[in-house]
């Protein structure tokens, strides 16, 4: 890795601001869903606490489009961290101004203190300069730690790192090993299991590794996409217009000797009701009135074979409509399969994260990826501007930055 990491700077007794992507899933209640993403965090914050910095987190929480909505407080993750921790996470109800600046004065070292949701000013997503300026007044170096926002070009991710020197936390590092090693060197076989609505960044992400990958596998709403590509009847499950997208996939995976494999029998319903019952059918028997919603028995065991055989699995996107219980039973055995696997298992981050969480089978996989769109993105081959903005080891070299 190119960046320099909070291991080469002398953090002590300095106000360290930390950008952390705390965005977390949260119930009606507004309690924590799945505090994933904040324990990923805490090999960061500990490492500052321990060698005696003043931690200043910052974050971002929903799509509050600019405005304060007391729903999407940061107030939550404070809390939380501060159980996991064992120690008292300050928590302020603003992230600029004058009395952000005291409480950020006020720290000894080894304090923890968490600011308000950036996106409650529009100056954040809109990168803004004075924004950006005063957030970075509040410290005196600058780690970026927030994987899953690192594919967005906002103040607290870009913008900052203009006024201060800006290296890499551990979250950032873990993440950029383990998913650059499926771009440069992953053990073959190396398998790719798609599931999710959506064909086009996943079918970026399997051009950019068409060399390296031996057997892509599509389940979940994407799969109908790929049937209706290779004129199959797919009754009204919705069909992504990018339908020429799957073709030419299909195509040049076959160029290339990969086995391209769709589902052989697929779980069917007439409505999506919570009563709602489906039915197992081959691909060439789906009813005109019937939607997919999930794999079939077949499908599972055909997937699970593949599986078995390869070294290197990486998996995004469920099987059917997850939400569902009736229909989450293929995502359900995909998560058992890949977690009993003696291979690298890499699980990208977003809702298939959330699911691997909810099943208490995070453990058992090899690395999680706390990015949706951003791990995505980083595997099709995109620069990320939340890496791109870190200081180069190389043009470094042996400064002291502390
Ligand atoms: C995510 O959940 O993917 C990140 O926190 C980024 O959130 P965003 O898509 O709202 O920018």
């Amino acid at each position: 890795m190119d960046e320099m990491t909070v291991r080469d700077v002398d953090v002590r007794d300095k106000k360290v601001l930390v950008r952390v992507d705390f965005n977390v899933p949260l119930n009606d209640k507004g309690e924590i869903t799945d505090d994933g993403r904040i324990r990923a965090a805490m090999p960061t914050i500990e490492h500052l606490v321990e060698n005696g910095a003043k931690v200043i987190l910052m974050s971002h929480m929903g799509r509050p489009d600019g405005k304060a909505a007391p729903s999407l407080s940061l107030k939550v993750a404070a809390d939380r961290l501060s159980e996991l921790m064992r120690q008292k996470v300050e928590f302020i109800d603003a992230c600029v101004g004058e009395r952000v600046e005291i409480a950020a004065g006020k720290l000894k070292s080894g304090d923890v203190l968490l600011l308000e949701n950036l996106r409650f000013h529009p100056e954040e997503e809109a990168n803004d300069p004075e924004f950006a300026r005063q957030l970075a007044q509040l410290g005196e170096l600058y780690v970026d730690d927030a994987f899953g926002t690192a594919h967005r070009a906002h103040a607290s991710i870009v913008g900052v790192t203009k006024y201060l020197p800006a290296v890499a936390g551990l979250l950032l590092e873990k993440e950029l090993i383990a998913l650059g090693q499926i771009l440069e060197n992953p053990a073959r076989p190396f398998c790719v299991l798609f599931g999710g609505a959506k064909i086009t960044d996943k079918v970026k992400l399997l051009e950019n590794v068409m060399d390296k990958v031996d057997t892509i596998l599509v389940g979940g709403g994407m799969a109908a996409t790929f049937l209706k590509a290779d004129n199959y009847e797919v009754g009204k499950s919705i069909v992504d217009e990018k339908l020429e997208l799957a073709a030419k996939l299909m195509a040049k995976a076959k160029k290339f000797g990969i086995k391209l494999l769709l589902p052989r029998d697929v779980i069917v319903t007439g409505d999506l009701t919570p009563e709602a019952r489906g039915v197992c059918v081959p691909i060439e028997k789906i009813p005109p009135l019937g939607r997919i919603v999930d794999i079939g028995l077949l499908a599972i065991s055909l997937f699970t074979k593949e599986l078995e055989r390869c070294r290197t699995v990486f998996w995004n996107g469920p099987m059917g409509i997850y939400e569902m219980p009736q229909f989450s039973e293929g995502t359900k055995a995909m998560a058992e399969v890949i977690g009993r696997l003696h291979a690298s298992t890499i699980i990208g981050g977003g809702s298939t994260a959330e699911i691997v969480a909810e099943l208490k089978m995070a453990e058992k996989m090899s690395f999680v990826s706390t990015g949706g769109g951003s791990s995505m993105l980083f595997l099709s081959g995109e620069k990320l501007p939340g890496v791109e903005a870190l200081l180069k080891k190389a043009a470094i070299g042996k400064r002291n930055l502390g």
